[in-house]
C-alpha cells in the first residue's frame, strides 16, 4: 500500500514485448514500461519464439526496476503480483511467470495469473475510469479474434472466434506479401489511407447466418492470388489500393458482426481490445456505426491496445478482489481457453 492505495505490479511477456507495470487500485497507472523486440524481429519478418524468450530473460529484471522507479515505489509497497500465464508463446510466457513467482516468493507477495485476453479487455477499465461490466467486447489482436460477453470484471463468455487466422495475423501476412515488413498492421493502416477501398473486390466471409465466428484465411489467400496474378501478367500493383481493399473487407465483416452482437446482448456498450483496435479505419468505422445504433463505444488509447502490463495489473486486481490467488505451482499455458481462466 502507498498513500492508502492498493498496488499491483504486473508482468507481461506472452509474445515480443517485455512489460512490467505498477497499477494503483486496479485502474490508475503509476508506471507502464514496455521493452519491445519489434526492431529485432523486423529482420526475421516475424517473431522467432526462442529468440523472444531469450530477450525477455535478458530484459525483464531491468524492466521491473524501471517500473518500480517510475512509479516511485519499492517492492515493500506492492500488495499483489499479476502475471500473464497464457495463452502465448510458451518459452516467452515462462520467463514472465518464473520471474513473477520468484519475486512473489522472495518478497512474500500474493500472486495471480491472468489470461492475456482478460488483460486486453481490462485496458478499457484503465482508459475509462467509470466503465463497468457488463458490455460486449471485441478482441482483435495478432493471436485472437473474438466477440465476447464481458459479464463481470472476471467472467467473460466468448460467443464468436476466428476459425483460422486472427485478424492481426492476416494483416501481418498481407503486409509481408506486399513487402511492407513486420509488423504489418500499422503499415497497412497507414498505406490504406492513400488507396481506394473499392479498387479490388475481396469477398466478405460471413460464414453461417447468425454466426459470430470469423474466417480470414480465405481473404489472405485471395490477396496473395491477386498479387501473384498481377505479377505473372507483368501488371504493376498499386499497393495502396490492395491495402485499402483488403482492410475494407476485414473491417466490413468485423463491424457488422460486432455491432449485431452488441445489439443482441443489449447492454448498449461495446469495448474494443487488442493491437488491431489501434487501427484508425476500424476505430472510425465503429465510432460511426455504434453512434447510429445507440451503442456507446469504448476504445483504449493505442499504447493500451497493444501488449502492455498495465492491463494485466488491472485484470489481476479484479481477480484477486474476487478471492482468487494462485500458488507458486502456477503454470504457463500456451493454449488457455478464456473460460478455463476462471477456475485457475
Ligand atoms: O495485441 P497485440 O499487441 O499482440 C497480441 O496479443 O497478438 O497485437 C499485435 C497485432 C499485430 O498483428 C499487429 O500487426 C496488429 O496488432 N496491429 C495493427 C495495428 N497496430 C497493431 N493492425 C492493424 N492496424 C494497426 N494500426
Ligand atoms: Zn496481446
Amino acid at each position: 500500500m502507498k498513500d492508502g492505495k492498493f498496488l499491483t505490479m504486473a508482468f507481461e511477456s506472452s509474445c515480443d514485448e517485455t512489460a512490467v507495470a505498477v497499477v494503483a487500485d486496479g485502474r490508475e497507472v503509476l508506471s507502464n514500461v514496455i521493452s519491445s523486440q519489434i526492431d529485432i524481429f523486423k529482420n526475421y519478418g516475424g517473431v522467432v519464439p526462442e529468440i523472444a524468450a531469450r530477450h525477455h530473460l535478458e530484459n525483464i529484471n531491468e524492466v521491473m526496476e524501471r517500473a518500480l522507479q517510475e512509479a516511485e515505489v519499492t517492492l515493500d509497497d506492492i500488495d499483489l503480483i499479476g502475471v500473464t500465464h497464457g495463452p502465448g508463446l510458451i518459452g516467452a510466457l515462462l520467463i514472465g511467470v518464473a520471474t513473477a513467482k520468484a519475486v512473489s516468493f522472495a518478497a512474500d507477495i500474493p500472486i495471480v495469473g491472468v489470461h492475456h485476453i482478460m488483460g486486453h479487455i481490462s485496458a478499457n477499465f484503465i482508459q475509462y475510469p467509470a466503465l463497468k461490466p457488463p458490455f460486449t467486447a471485441l478482441i482483435v489482436s495478432g493471436g485472437h479474434t473474438n466477440i465476447a460477453d464481458m459479464e463481470s470484471y472476471t467472467r467473460c463468455n466468448v460467443i464468436g472466434s476466428t476459425r483460422d487466422d486472427a485478424v492481426g495475423e492476416a494483416y501481418d501476412k498481407v503486409a509481408r506479401v506486399l513487402g511492407l515488413g513486420y509488423p504489418g498492421g500499422s503499415k497497412i493502416d497507414r498505406l490504406a489511407k492513400e488507396g481506394d477501398p473499392d479498387a479490388i473486390h475481396f469477398k466478405r466471409v460471413l460464414l453461417e447466418k447468425d454466426s459470430y465466428d470469423f474466417s480470414f484465411s480465405g481473404l489472405k489467400t485471395a490477396v496473395l492470388n491477386y498479387v501473384n496474378t498481377q505479377n505473372q501478367a507483368g501488371r504493376e500493383i498499386n499497393k495502396a489500393d490492395v491495402a485499402a481493399s483488403f482492410q475494407q473487407a476485414v473491417i466490413d465483416v468485423i463491424a457488422e458482426k460486432s455491432v449485431s452482437a452488441a445489439k443482441e446482448m443489449g447492454y448498449g456498450k461495446m469495448a474494443l481490445a487488442g493491437g488491431v483496435a489501434s487501427n484508425s479505419k476500424l476505430r472510425d468505422t465503429l465510432t460511426d456505426l455504434c453512434k447510429k445504433n445507440g451503442i456507446e463505444l469504448y476504445i483504449p488509447e493505442p499504447v493500451l491496445c497493444t501488449d502492455n502490463a498495465a492491463m494485466i495489473g488491472c485484470a489481476a486486481y479484479y481477480k484477486y478482489k474476487e478471492g482468487n490467488v494462485c500458488g507458486l505451482d502456477m503454470e504457463a499455458y500456451a493454449n488457455l481457453p478464456i473460460q478455463e481462466q476462471q477456475i485457475l
